[in-house]
């Protein structure tokens, strides 16, 4: 079984047939997945924003949604995401496929009672099959890697923010980095695919507001699911009919 874990709009495009949801009971909470198949493949689905979009990111259980995916056997992991852009030169809307991340504050963990220190980073693996799908059927530019700056929502940033992270990373989330690390720390791969839904907060002259980010990200949502729904049939080939 592969897994999704997708922001809001995940679920208003019809994606899986024969679904099943399921409430799975982890050490750190319940998880809600759906379980169903993309073209045959067994796939578990996880709306990270709770499907009655009641979780902001600070209050996301990203340790009970990973768990929960690998008790349901699930090895390998594909985020979806909405990011600010913080290069002005980026043409949007477009794909970014990150190969790091900054997550100073989020503090998240499986280890709270153990002594464990995990060497974070997203998969190489996963990276490689999703930019490869990217660039074989993405009719939006693909950008091949950057940094993730995770922050810890749920509020935008601020233009000061903004002009002090925009020296470090590419694209601004709320959500990428935490699932990262859980996913590493759980022995799990992952990686992740955004859609640049804006310019962040003073990147260009223009208002960032959240309606708008989210009109655009429902509207943006669908390329990225094309592009995560054949990785998935990649993923299957390679990683489960050759063994
Ligand atoms: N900031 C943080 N998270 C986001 C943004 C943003 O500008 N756009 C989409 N997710």
């Amino acid at each position: 079984m592969i897994g999704i874990v997708g922001g809001t709009h995940i679920l208003e495009i019809e994606v899986l047939s024969d679904v099943k949801e399921v409430q799975i009971e982890t050490p750190y909470g319940r998880a809600e997945v759906d379980i169903g198949r993309i073209d045959g493949i067994d796939v578990a689905i996880i709306q990270r924003h709770g499907k009655r979009k009641d979780k902001p990111p600070h209050r996301i259980n990203h340790a009970a949604n990973f768990f929960a995916l690998k008790t349901l056997g699930v090895r390998y992991t594909i985020g979806m995401g909405s990011v600010g852009c913080l290069r002005e030169e980026y043409e949007l809307p477009s794909l970014i496929i990150p190969d790091d991340y900054i997550d100073f504050f989020s503090g998240i963990t499986v280890f709270n009672d153990s002594l464990v220190h995990v060497t974070p980073g997203f998969d190489e693996y996963l990276r490689g099959v999703l930019l490869d799908t990217a660039k074989d059927i993405s009719s939006f530019p693909v950008i091949e890697k950057g940094v993730y700056f995770q922050t810890k929502g749920p509020r935008l940033e601020t233009r000061a923010e903004i002009a002090m992270i925009k020296n470090f990373a590419d694209c601004v989330g709320m959500t990428a980095g935490s699932e990262a690390t859980v996913a590493r720390e759980l022995g799990m791969s992952y990686a992740v695919i955004c859609t640049m839904d804006n310019y962040a907060h003073g990147i260009k002259n223009e208002v960032v507001d959240y309606r708008e980010i989210v009109m655009r990200a429902r509207e943006n949502a669908e390329e990225c699911l094309k592009i995560v729904s054949e990785a998935v049939k990649r993923i299957w080939h390679e990683k489960f009919l050759k063994t």
